[in-house]
């Protein structure tokens, strides 16, 4: 029986086990998927221990993505360029690291809105942890002019840096400029959700009207930014097919079947 899990601290809200539950369940596959709340201090032995473990992978989630980044030397493209690790398998008895948000955040707009790999500019508001498999995942599909808007101006620079010149630092208040002439508007921020009240949704008026946006968070499922989208009419993709999709090179990493996102999928996991 092959055994995979999810690990992060704490674990509880972890949608994971039933999307992969789903898939075992759905394929007929005898195998396990655990959520493991592991703490901080034990994380590092856990990744110690993993090849022995009896486990074939499993994915890891806050707080534990930058350390298992910094523990295991080999490392996909993905994590690479993100600079945090989500998906764990071992090869030939190594463990290795890998990053399947960017492939996620891509594989959910192929879904909806295929057209979004014609736009050459976006604007990504944020600039987290999340943004980076986002900004990764734009320059992947062509885009060739990346603004990055964050409140901390500084971080938004670093990032910059470190994604290179089709990348571009900006101040919070200048999206509502920045969107004149943008293709593709991400939400990564926490903006719109609680505790955000001080930072307004931006005016998304000057968006021309064939642009697409998208938020990353998908509870709700039609955020604050893509309800105002929506209200002017816009193409709106939002961010549960992200989740689905991150899930799929994991499965079939450990499960050998690479297994399908579907309706029947995204209604259980609304309903969870
Ligand atoms: P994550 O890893 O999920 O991206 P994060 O690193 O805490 O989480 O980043 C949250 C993002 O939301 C950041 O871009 C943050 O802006 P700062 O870098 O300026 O902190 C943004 N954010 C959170 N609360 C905000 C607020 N009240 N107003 C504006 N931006 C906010």
């Amino acid at each position: 029986m092959t055994r995979a899990f999810v690990t992060g601290w704490p674990i509880t809200h972890s949608k994971s086990p039933v999307l992969h539950g789903f898939w075992l369940n759905k394929y007929g596959i005898k195998g396990t998927y655990e959520a493991l709340g592991i703490e901080p201090e034990n994380f590092v032995q856990f990744l110690d221990d993993l090849p022995k473990s009896g486990f074939a992978g499993g994915n890891v989630t806050i707080p534990h993505k930058e350390v298992a980044f910094d523990t295991i030397p080999d490392r996909d493209e993905a994590a690479e360029m993100i600079g945090a690790v989500n998906t764990l398998w071992l090869e030939g008895g190594k463990l290795k690291g890998g990053n399947t948000d960017a492939y996620g955040f891509s594989a959910n707009l192929d879904d909806y809105a295929p057209q979004w790999r014609q736009g050459k500019i976006a604007t990504v508001m944020g600039a987290g942890g999340a943004s980076r498999a986002i900004i990764y995942a734009l320059l992947n599909a062509g885009f060739t002019d990346v603004r990055i808007a964050n409140r901390t101006v500084r971080r938004a620079q670093s990032l910059a840096d470190r994604f290179g010149e089709a990348c571009s630092a900006h101040p919070w208040s200048a999206i509502e400029e920045l969107t004149q002439d943008t293709d593709f508007l991400v939400n990564t921020s926490s903006v719109g959700m609680a505790g955000t009240e001080d930072t307004p949704i931006p005016d998304l008026r000057n968006l021309a009207a064939e642009a697409l946006v998208t938020d990353i968070v998908y509870t709700p499922l039609e955020t604050p930014i893509l309800k105002a989208a929506n209200d002017q009419g816009l193409t709106t993709v939002d961010g549960l097919g992200m989740l689905l999709h991150q899930a799929v090179p994991g499965f079939e990493k450990w499960f050998g079947i690479r297994p399908e996102v579907t309706d029947d999928l995204r209604n259980t996991i609304l309903g969870a």
